[in-house]
């Protein structure tokens, strides 16, 4: 009644300004993530290219099931027992370092512990790079043996994350070749399987040439001729690398782990290995497709009904993703939708504030 009456007191112009305000506030929380997504959704490509078409014909074709034996020699743990042919709905690759065995014993029992998503199979396993000593290796051949949910490169992959991504690919085609889509993430990284499980259950076109994440634009290549990351202008002559997905957490589709892999041979020099797999997507003319419920590098302000909407967030140490899961798990269930919409909105002014360093 109160409120009722303060609000029939005010005149019009009062009114427009009321709402001029809660229109702008909204404006600019929410209005760069709606115009992104509405901009970056990819338009259909026209393969007028004949490289590009060489890339898809020769992605199709591609079968490493005969060379498995081979394969498996690129690695010193190749779990190729891992996914036993089984029809896996989302696989995930977290990409850990050999060393951090503190954070995967934590992944493994908070966001990674499931293996259906509304009765679809999903499983994640980790990736490692080879270890320094054989006291080290030893200690992850016994994780290993208790597990069964790591993969490990060998030593090729030392100094090259570009080299232990295409390891990472090859290892699907060839060990999972049945897992329709692929999500590749890292260890620092909170994943919210289920949203992006039922994301993906709810795509209505048929889920070919999907490569989703937090799109980056306009990246310029780095051009300072002493830095290990150099591309020179010779090598790739554009102003601006092509779109790509944020490395922190992205998903290929089955077919498009093939493309990228087939194109990765023909993709040149040093570049940052998310924009990496951008150049091989274009190569091989799959667009990215953008979803801000990715964080991308962000470490997102933890309220309970944002996290449950958004699909990652980053900079998770293991005592933050152990309390964040608890928290979770206490209060259960769902979040209406305008809980969704006010957690988001809490969990956007502090991530903002915590970035212009106001807050802890
Ligand atoms: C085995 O792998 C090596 C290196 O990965 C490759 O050069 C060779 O052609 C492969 N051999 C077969 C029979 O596939
Ligand atoms: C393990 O990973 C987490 C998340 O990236 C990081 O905060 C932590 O420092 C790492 N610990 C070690 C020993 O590398």
């Amino acid at each position: 009644m109160i409120f009722r009456c303060f609000l029939c007191k005010l005149r019009t112009h009062q009114w427009c300004f009321l709402l001029f305000n809660v229109l702008l506030f909204h404006a600019l929380l929410f209005g760069a993530d709606f115009v992104e997504e509405y901009l970056l959704q990819p338009t259909p490509v026209v393969y007028t290219d004949g490289a590009v078409v060489r890339v898809r014909e020769k992605a199709r074709k591609l079968d490493l099931s005969a060379a498995k034996e081979n394969v498996s020699k690129a690695y010193h743990i190749s779990n190729a027992e891992a996914c036993r042919n089984s029809d896996i709905f989302l696989l995930t690759l977290v990409f850990s370092s050999a060393a951090n065995l503190t954070q995967r014993e934590v992944i493994r029992k908070t966001w990674a512990n499931s293996v259906v998503i509304q009765g679809f199979p999903v499983k994640t396993l980790f990736f490692l790079g080879p270890t320094q000593t054989s006291d080290a290796q030893e200690d992850i051949m016994r994780e290993s043996e208790h597990y069964g949910d790591i993969i490990q490169a060998d030593k090729s992959t030392l100094q090259d994350p570009k080299e232990r991504t295409v390891l990472a690919l090859r290892w699907v085609i060839a060990f999972c070749p049945l897992s329709r889509f692929i999500l590749l993430t890292k260890e620092s990284v909170f994943v919210n399987l289920p949203a992006i499980g039922s994301y993906l259950l709810g795509l209505h076109r048929h889920p070919e040439d999907l490569y989703l994440g937090r799109v980056i634009q306009k990246d310029s290549p780095d051009r300072n001729p002493n830095s290990p990351g150099f591309l020179p202008p010779t090598l790739y002559p554009n102003k601006f690398l092509p779109e790509y997905c944020d490395g922190t957490a992205y998903v290929l589709s089955q077919d498009v782990v093939r493309k990228v892999y087939v194109a990765s041979a023909a993709v040149p020099g040093p570049v940052p290995i998310d924009a990496f797999v951008g150049l091989c997507a274009q190569k091989s003319g799959v667009a990215p497709t953008h979803s801000a419920r990715f964080s991308g590098e962000k470490h997102v302000y933890y309220n309970a009904c944002c996290y449950r909407y958004l699909f990652s967030s980053a900079g998770m140490g293991s005592h933050e993703l152990e309390k964040v899961w608890k928290d979770l798990e206490q209060k259960g269930g769902q979040c209406s939708l305008l809980k969704t919409y006010y957690g988001l909105v809490n969990c956007k002014v502090h991530t903002y504030l915590d970035k212009l360093g106001l807050f802890n």
